[in-house]
This record gives structure tokens, sequence and C-alpha cells, in this order.
């Protein structure tokens, strides 16, 4: 059995039109499988679909979609089934990340953060879950974070909606996977530690202080290189995986374990 062979397989990728979202959709590609992008920035995820398409049996096409609007989500996913006819393979990764605490935002900065990162995967989930139980297959694999599950002391790191939107995603894909892996559908998490994206680049990469601290404490003493989570999304996301649901896996470096 080849294990990371996608062909045959469709997988929607939301986030792709930058960071780990685009690098993953470049690995499901690299291993066959026919991918839908899923971003705001169309003309972003237009140029990854070039740049996927030019290569030996690429097949990538892209829909612009804002995944807090479930209106605008249902539709794209309609794109999507009219293009592809099934989806096999969810990987929601679109997300916001922004500071501030319990005493400093106020509710529209808990909405944004709720909307993208929590109501984001339960609108791709409401539309595309339908075809996955009528095919009894599914891969639902959901972006986490290392900060779901451990959280920051100093001040200019406080993330409070970040923290609870994230831990939201393990619990969310924890109920999904009680329901759903009965129906050949698993769900599973993933929570990257620190990775050098637009999310991150002109934030937590610019504060040496911080990036000094990440890597005394990360066992690995680096952050993440890129496409070094791609590995981890494609195994949940493999045929092989059947009977692996509900779990997060932590790519981290074992930041979390010390
Ligand atoms: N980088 C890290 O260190 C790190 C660590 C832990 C977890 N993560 C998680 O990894 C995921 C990807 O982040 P990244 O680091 O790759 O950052 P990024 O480069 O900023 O990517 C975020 C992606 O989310 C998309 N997005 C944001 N709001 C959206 C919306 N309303 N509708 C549709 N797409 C939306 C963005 O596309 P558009 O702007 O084009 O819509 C972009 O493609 C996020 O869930 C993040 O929380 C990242």
């Amino acid at each position: 059995m080849n294990l990371f062979n996608f062909s045959g397989k469709v997988a929607v990728i939301t986030g792709a039109s930058s960071g780990l979202g685009a690098d993953a959709a470049r690995g499901f590609a690299e291993h066959g499988a026919d991918v839908a992008l899923l971003a705001r920035r169309k003309e972003k995820l237009d140029s990854l679909v070039e740049e996927i398409n030019q290569k030996d049996g690429g097949r990538a096409f892209a829909v612009a979609c804002d995944v807090a609007d479930e209106k605008n989500t249902q539709a794209a996913v309609d794109v999507v089934l009219n293009h592809y006819s099934k989806i096999d393979i969810l990987l929601n990764n679109a997300g916001v990340a922004f500071g501030g605490s319990v005493e400093s935002m106020n509710d529209a900065d808990w909405d944004r953060a709720i909307d993208v990162n929590l109501k984001g995967i339960i609108h791709t989930c409401k539309y595309i879950i339908p075809g996955m139980r009528e095919r009894k297959y599914g891969r639902i694999i959901n972006i986490a974070s290392v900060n779901a599950i451990i959280a920051d002391k100093p001040a200019a790191l406080w993330r409070h909606a970040y923290n609870m939107t994230k831990a939201g995603v393990i619990g969310l894909t924890k109920g999904m996977a009680a329901s759903y892996t009965q129906y050949g559908i698993t769900t599973n998490a993933i929570c990257p530690g620190l990775f050098e994206t637009e999310m991150t680049e002109n934030t937590l990469f610019k504060a040496t202080d911080f990036l000094h601290m990440y890597n005394a404490l990360c066992p690995a003493s680096r952050p993440g290189a890129k496409g070094e989570l791609n590995a981890p999304i494609l195994f949940f996301a493999s045929e092989g995986a059947g009977y692996v649901s509900g779990q997060y896996l932590l790519v981290d470096g074992g930041l979390s374990i010390v």
C-alpha cells in the first residue's frame, strides 16, 4: 500500500492563499490529490492554482470564499462539488490570530475570532459532511494550535480569543469524531507550534526576545520549517488512517511537553 497516494481523492483546503494552507495544498497535489483552494484573496489562490497545474499531474482550482459567512461557504462548496463531483478530504486551516485579553477586547474582537476559527469550520463541515456520509468516506483535519494546550505568560503575548477558539477546535473535533466515525468519516486536529507565515512573520518572528524564549524552551530548539506540517496532515488524510479519529497531534518540536 502506498500510504501517501491520494490519486482519485479530492481535497478542499481552506486558507490556502498563504502559509500552512498553501503548503498543504502543494503537498496534497504532489501526492496525487485533486485540490480545491478556498480563501478570500482570489488572486493569491489563482497564482497557486497556476503553480500546481503546471506540475506533472497537478490538478487545482480556486474558489473565493469567506468561511465566516455561511451562505458564501455553502455556495463555495457547491462550486467545488460541481467541479469535482465529490469531496473526500477537508482541511479546515483558515484562521486568524491577534493579541488581547478578557480585559482589553470588546465583543467585536471575540466575534471575529469565533467567526473564522470556529464557525469557519462549522460552515464547511455543515455542507461537506452530507456528501461524505452518503459516500461513507471522509477525512476531516482541523488546524488548532499549540496555544489550545498552553498559553503564554508575557503580557505582549496574551491572546485569549486565540486560546479559546483553538481549544474549541479540539472539542469540536472530538464531538464530530464521536458522531461521524461510524459513517467512515474521521475527524482529527493538528496543533502546530511556531511556523513562519504571514500570521507570524511581522509579529512573533520580529520579536527577537520571543524567538529566543521559544528556541530555548522548545526541545527542537527551533521553529517549524516550511513544509514540516505536511506529513502529519497527509497522515490524518490518508486512507490508512481510518481507525484514527478524535485525536489531536502536537507538531511543535516538543514545546508542549516541557
Ligand atoms: N503560523 C503558526 O505559527 C501557526 C501556529 C499554530 C497554528 N496556526 C494556524 O494555522 C492556520 C494557518 O495559518 P498560517 O500560519 O498559515 O497563517 P496565514 O499565512 O496568515 O494564513 C491564514 C489563512 O487563513 C485565511 N483566512 C483568514 N480568514 C479567512 C476567512 N474569513 N475566510 C477564508 N479564509 C480566511 C487567509 O486567507 P485570506 O486572507 O485570503 O482569506 C490565509 O490563507 C491558522 O488556523 C492558524 O491559526 C499557525
